[in-house]
C-alpha cells in the first residue's frame, strides 16, 4: 500500500505467516534500498516487492492549464500562488535502474500493478527465481497476464482500496466486484488466482476460497494497524465507522483509485476529464493538500481505502493476519 506502509507492516505480515508486501512506487532508489534492507533484516520469511508499471505520461500543457484553472478557487481560498507549483511527487515505474537496486535482495515474490514491465526486465526478474504476480481487473487482463508468463494472478475487484490495476482498458464500466470477477478469472486461466477487494475477515477469506481463490490479498484491513504509516487524518477518516463512503476518483493522481470521499471529490468529481494523465494530476493538488493538512483538513488528501472497512482495527498486523488466516480451508488458526 504505497503511501500507507513500509517495511514494518510488510515484515509484520510475513512474520505472522502471511506474505508481506513492500510497496515501492513512491520510493526513490536510495529509499528503495533502505526499505529493502530493513525488510530483509526484520522479515523471518519470504516477502513480496510491489511496483507500478505505467507508461511515462506525456505532459500536455493545455490540459495542465485547464486543471489548474479548475483548482484556481481553492488556490485563492488557501492563499497559494499557482506560479509556485513545482513538479509533484512522481510514481516510479519498474525499470532497469530499479531492477539493479532490487536484484541483490533476491525477493521470493515480485508483484506488479498496471500491467507488466518490459519483457527483458521480466526475464531478468524471473532469473532471480522470483515468482511473478500481477493484478487483473477483467477476464481479458487475466488471460493476457497468463499468456505473458505470470505465475499468479491477483483478481482485483471493484471494492478494493487504492488504484485500480486496470491496464488493457480505461473504461470503468468493465470493472466488477470481487465475487463476480474471481470465479470468471478462475475459470478462464490455469494459474492460481488471488482474490483482492473487500476481504476483511475470516468469513470473507473462506468465501473467496469457496469461489476458487488460491489466496487473498487484503489492504484496507491493515490501515489502522500500528505498523501502517497511514496519517492521523487517514486513520480518523476510516474511524468514522458506518459513515465511511468511498468512491473511485482520478482527481488525486490522474488514474482511477478508490478512496474515502473528501471535499475535492465531492466538489469536482469524483471523476473528471480535466485531471491530467497519471501521475501528473498530483502536482497541482499537492500544495492544496499540504496547506489543508496543515490546518487539520483532509479536503485534498488521498484517503485510499476499500469499500469494506469493517476489518479495520487498531491492533497489531499479526492479529489481522491471524484473523484472515482462520478463513483458509484446512488451516488451523495460529
Ligand atoms: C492505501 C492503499 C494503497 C494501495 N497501494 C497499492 C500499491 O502501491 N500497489 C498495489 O499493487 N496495490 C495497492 N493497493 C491495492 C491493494 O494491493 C489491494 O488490491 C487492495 O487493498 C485489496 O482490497 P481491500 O483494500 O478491500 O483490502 C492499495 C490499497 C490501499 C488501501
Amino acid at each position: 500500500m504505497a503511501g500507507a506502509q513500509g517495511a514494518a507492516l510488510a515484515a509484520a505480515v510475513t512474520n505472522a505467516g502471511g506474505l508481506g508486501s513492500l510497496p515501492c512506487a513512491l520510493l526513490d532508489l536510495d529509499a528503495l534500498r533502505d526499505e529493502l534492507t530493513t525488510l530483509r533484516a526484520l522479515a523471518t520469511g519470504p516477502f513480496n516487492v510491489n511496483f507500478f508499471c505505467h507508461s511515462p505520461p506525456v505532459f500536455d500543457e493545455r490540459r495542465d492549464a485547464a486543471w489548474r484553472a479548475a483548482l484556481a478557487p481553492y488556490y485563492a481560498e488557501l492563499g497559494i500562488d499557482p506560479r509556485d507549483i513545482t513538479a509533484g511527487p512522481g510514481r516510479r515505474s519498474f525499470d532497469a535502474d530499479v531492477a539493479d537496486v532490487v536484484e541483490p535482495f533476491q525477493p521470493a515474490v515480485m508483484s506488479f500493478h498496471f500491467g507488466l514491465p518490459a519483457p527483458e526486465l521480466l526475464v531478468r526478474v524471473r532469473g532471480w527465481g522470483a515468482k511473478i504476480l500481477c493484478s487483473a481487473t477483467t477476464v481479458d487482463e487475466a488471460r493476457w497476464l497468463e499468456a505473458h508468463g505470470v505465475d499468479v494472478i491477483v483478481a482485483q475487484g471493484l471494492e478494493a482500496g487504492g488504484h485500480r490495476g486496470m491496464f488493457l482498458t480505461s473504461d470503468l464500466h468493465t470493472q466488477i466486484g470481487t465475487f463476480a470477477l474471481l470465479p470468471q478469472i478462475v475459470r478462464a486461466v490455469g494459474v492460481p488466482v488471488v482474490a483482492a477487494g473487500g476481504i476483511a475477515d475470516a468469513s470473507g477469506v473462506a468465501a473467496a476460497f469457496a469461489l476458487g481463490a488460491a489466496g487473498v490479498q487484503a489492504g484496507t484491513a491493515y490501515l489502522l494497524c500500528p505498523e501502517s504509516t497511514a496519517s492521523d487524518l487517514h486513520r480518523r477518516a476510516i474511524e468514522r465507522g458506518g459513515r465511511v463512503v468511498t468512491a473511485i476518483t482520478n482527481l488525486l493522481t490522474g488514474r482511477p483509485a478508490r478512496g474515502i470521499v473528501n471535499r475535492l471529490m465531492r466538489e469536482l468529481g469524483p471523476l473528471s476529464d480535466l485531471a491530467p494523465a497519471f501521475p501528473l494530476a498530483t502536482a497541482a493538488v499537492a500544495p492544496l493538500r499540504s496547506a489543508a493538512e496543515h490546518r487539520g483538513a483532509d479536503d485534498f488528501s488521498p484517503l485510499w481505502a476499500g469499500q469494506n472497512t469493517s476489518g479495520c482495527k487498531a491492533v497489531p498486523a499479526a492479529v489481522v493476519t491471524h484473523e484472515l488466516a482462520r478463513g483458509v480451508p484446512g488451516r488451523a488458526s495460529p
